[in-house]
């Protein structure tokens, strides 16, 4: 089988690492890829913004099945162009894409379906926020509407922050993703990450996984992408899981196909726990990155039959199989991370990793200059993740990586799987 898969970071080097595992593989190729993709793919420059550009490159190259990893091109309608061209395609339409394209559609499909969240109201002229502000009091969130890279939200705990982040995105920080704001209610426990793969009928728990977006040490600083996680995530009880798969996800996913646009893919389901009770932070259309390195080490080759009986609507006749381990990923970022960083500094120390189920680099960020040495070219440049039968196993090994390799333009925390840990 040829596949596909669409996208250039930790989480597309994972996907293809897992499913060039899988013996029904026989060409993998990863647009654009990166470095360390190319090391188990092929990479090919296409647009993956352009319905036209992906289908005809997919006829070309006789691709059976397509993966779609970033929530871009999902909610650029990639997955319809490629469905609408006759190609079984992994994701979601770009009408199912709106849970995550649109926070205050996820929160009116919440509300439709009595789904616990934080209470909200939607706003699209910047004084009626800034007087919902001044009424409710801090902490209180504030949410771009639109898509924003992972920065449009802005926990505030002062009402001047609150009312600096409603001019900024009202005011065009992030264009139109800006234009709409939503302002939530502050959620206080402890944060999860759930993966559940759904064909729009069937709902299948795959992983779950906790995530560490601020950039310091200690959870400080500004929020990033994620600068590491560990799978699976302590706080997913079993009655904490059932709990979110009872009140949260299976509502939403019927709620999604009654209204015709049923959601085929990987929900990302973040939540807030406290005291045993989930309550749903956001969802998300997409694997986490780097949440999706951790979960791909867990399972493996297993994921391609899994990710191609979504897209056929066979998830009732699947199973996931488990071992009973853990993993965990530290990013490593440039410099200056999230803020400004240079690019084109050079990543020594890499060839003498282990590379084995135990023991993996994901690059995020990376390319081979001229000479052939590799740099970084990404905020987020590497995802080292280790494997083990303990969580600390897991952590001794990522780390022992970590401190074998030469790049004195990046950093990483130290700290990550703390909360696990300790
Ligand atoms: P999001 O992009 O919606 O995941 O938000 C980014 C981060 O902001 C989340 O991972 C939470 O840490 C935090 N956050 C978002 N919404 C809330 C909320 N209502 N209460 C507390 N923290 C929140
Ligand atoms: N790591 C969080 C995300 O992928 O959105």
């Amino acid at each position: 089988m040829n596949i596909l898969i669409l996208g250039g970071g930790g989480r597309e080097h994972a996907l293809a690492w897992a499913i060039k595992q899988n013996p029904k593989c026989d060409r993998l190729i990863v647009a654009p890829g990166n470095a360390g993709i190319a090391l188990v793919a092929e990479c090919a420059d296409i647009d993956i913004l352009d319905g036209a550009a992906v289908v005809d490159f997919a006829a070309e190259n006789a691709v059976d099945f397509v993966v779609i990893g970033p929530e871009g091109p999902l909610a650029a309608g990639i997955a319809d162009a490629c469905r609408a061209a006759g190609l079984s395609v992994f994701g979601p339409s770009a009408a199912a894409a709106r849970l995550e394209s649109s926070k205050s559609f996820t929160k009116a499909i919440c509300d439709a379906c009595d789904a616990p969240t934080a209470a909200y109201a939607h706003f699209s002229h910047a004084d009626d926020a800034r007087d919902y502000v001044r009424t409710q009091g801090v902490p209180i969130v504030i949410k771009a509407d639109g898509l924003a890279a992972g920065k449009g939200v802005v926990v505030a705990m002062t009402e001047a922050e609150a009312l600096d982040a409603i001019d900024d995105m009202m005011g065009g920080q992030f264009g139109d993703a800006g234009a709409e704001v939503v302002i939530e209610e502050f959620m206080d426990g402890e944060e999860a990450s759930f993966f559940v793969l759904c064909d729009g009928k069937t709902v299948l728990p795959i992983g779950t996984a906790q995530d560490h977006k601020r950039v310091g040490d200690g959870d400080t600083g500004p929020n990033t992408g994620g600068m590491g996680a560990y799978a699976p995530a302590p706080v997913m009880t079993e009655a904490v899981t059932q709990k979110a798969l009872d009140r949260i996800v299976r509502p939403t996913m019927a709620a999604m196909a009654a209204r015709g646009t049923p959601f085929t893919g990987v929900l990302f389901v973040g939540l807030m726990i406290k005291n045993g009770e989930p309550r749903l932070v956001e969802f998300n259309v997409r694997f986490g990155d780097p949440e999706c390195q951790g979960l791909m080490m867990r399972l493996g080759g297993q994921i391609l039959d899994l990710l191609q009986a979504c897209a056929e609507g066979r998830l009732d006749a699947q199973q996931v199989h488990w071992a009973d381990d853990h993993a965990l990923t530290v990013v490593i970022a440039a410099n200056g991370y999230p803020g400004d960083y240079a690019k084109g500094s050079r990543i020594d120390g890499l060839h003498d990793l282990p590379e084995d189920s135990f023991h993996m680099t994901f690059h995020a960020g990376t390319t081979t200059d001229d000479d052939g040495h590799l740099v970084a070219t990404g905020g987020r440049v590497l995802g080292i993740t280790g494997r083990g039968a303990t969580l600390a196993e897991a952590h001794a090994r990522a780390y022992a990586m970590v401190d074998a390799i030469d790049w004195p333009d990046g950093f990483c925390r130290r700290d990550i799987g703390w909360r696990a840990l300790t």
